[in-house]
């Protein structure tokens, strides 16, 4: 193995021993595309990294793809989208958690999660660092899996659960709202974003994953809504809802979790058919600046869930 691997805290690994600007050997190149399967959430130090660098390396772990969200993208690279703090757009991200105002603050969830077609992955790069907050999370949701006993892990089986799109935080049934409140400015329904109405999706609450095999607990706190038909599991429906509690209490525990507080010159690559991630968000008037790349979801995980 010619790249150096070391544990983060809890989950994923940091790797160096190559030069991003120097074109990647197919070892080289195969190596980190097996690092990406076995561990999920792979950071990257110290590189001296551009847009075009950073494009190029993103290519090495699948197809490119623009994120739909209305983000800025870039006329010279479109593939890139670059995350900015605008003073004039952060009003619409920011409201108060427990007596605080933040902005583009963001709950656990995976990127797209709610189409039914995630995305497979994405890399961030932080250009312009917080100087204070701003931290990112990933969680595991294979390490999540695997610690569930036996009994859950057979009972998971026979279930399905739903995702409801919503752009209000108050209407998700399993985020922590205590000490919540919307901004003034919070969009209140998906076209306030431009998004569609999403329909309700649906996913096996464990998934295997289309390239690893690896099991996948498919619980992120962000939008989760229902089980499907508890009964047809042996569930009422008060002990479906205790089951969601308690598995979103899980992927809660820190020993699945991995913060990275930024550096200049950091890459976070991540497996978004496996980990979920949040963002703990800044201080309005907080400049800060992220590239992203995005590598295209080329499997349905999840199905539209008709009335
Ligand atoms: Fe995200």
């Amino acid at each position: 193995m010619a790249l150096t691997v070391s544990p983060l805290e809890n989950v994923g690994v940091e790797v160096s021993g190559f030069d991003i600007n120097e074109p990647l050997t197919d070892e080289i190149k195969a190596e980190l595309v097996s690092l990406w399967d076995e561990h999920g959430i792979l950071l990257f130090r110290d590189q001296q990294i551009d847009p075009g660098s950073q494009i190029e390396f993103s290519r090495v772990f699948g197809e490119l793809e623009m994120h739909p969200l209305k983000a800025t993208t870039s006329d010279e690279y479109p593939e890139l989208f670059m995350l900015i703090n605008d003073p004039e757009k952060e009003k619409y991200m920011t409201a108060t958690y427990k007596g605080q105002e933040m902005v583009s603050r963001l709950d656990w969830h995976m990127d797209l999660h709610y189409t039914g077609k995630p995305n497979r992955g994405a890399i961030l790069r932080s250009v312009v660092v917080a100087k204070e907050d701003g931290l990112t999370g990933f969680g595991d949701l294979h390490k999540a899996y695997e610690a569930l006993d036996e009994e859950t892990k057979a009972l998971l089986e026979k279930i399905e659960v739903v995702y409801s799109f919503s752009m209000q935080r108050k209407h998700m049934r399993y985020v922590d709202l205590e000490g919540y409140e919307p901004g003034l400015y919070s969009p209140r329904k998906p076209s306030d974003m431009q998004f569609p109405n999403f329909p309700d999706v649906a996913y096996p609450a464990v998934v295997t994953h289309p390239v690893t095999g690896k099991k996948v607990l498919e619980i992120a706190e962000q939008m989760l809504e229902r089980i499907v038909a508890p009964h047809k599991a042996g569930l009422s429906n008060d002990e479906a809802v205790d089951l969601l509690e308690r598995l979103v209490e899980h992927t809660r525990k820190p020993e699945f979790h991995y913060f990275h507080q930024w550096r200049d010159g950091d890459m976070i690559l991540w497996d978004n058919w496996r980990a979920m991630h949040c963002a703990t968000g800044t201080r309005p008037g907080t400049e800060r600046v992220i590239h992203r790349t995005t590598i295209t979801g080329n499997e349905t995980l999840g199905r539209v869930v008709e009335p």
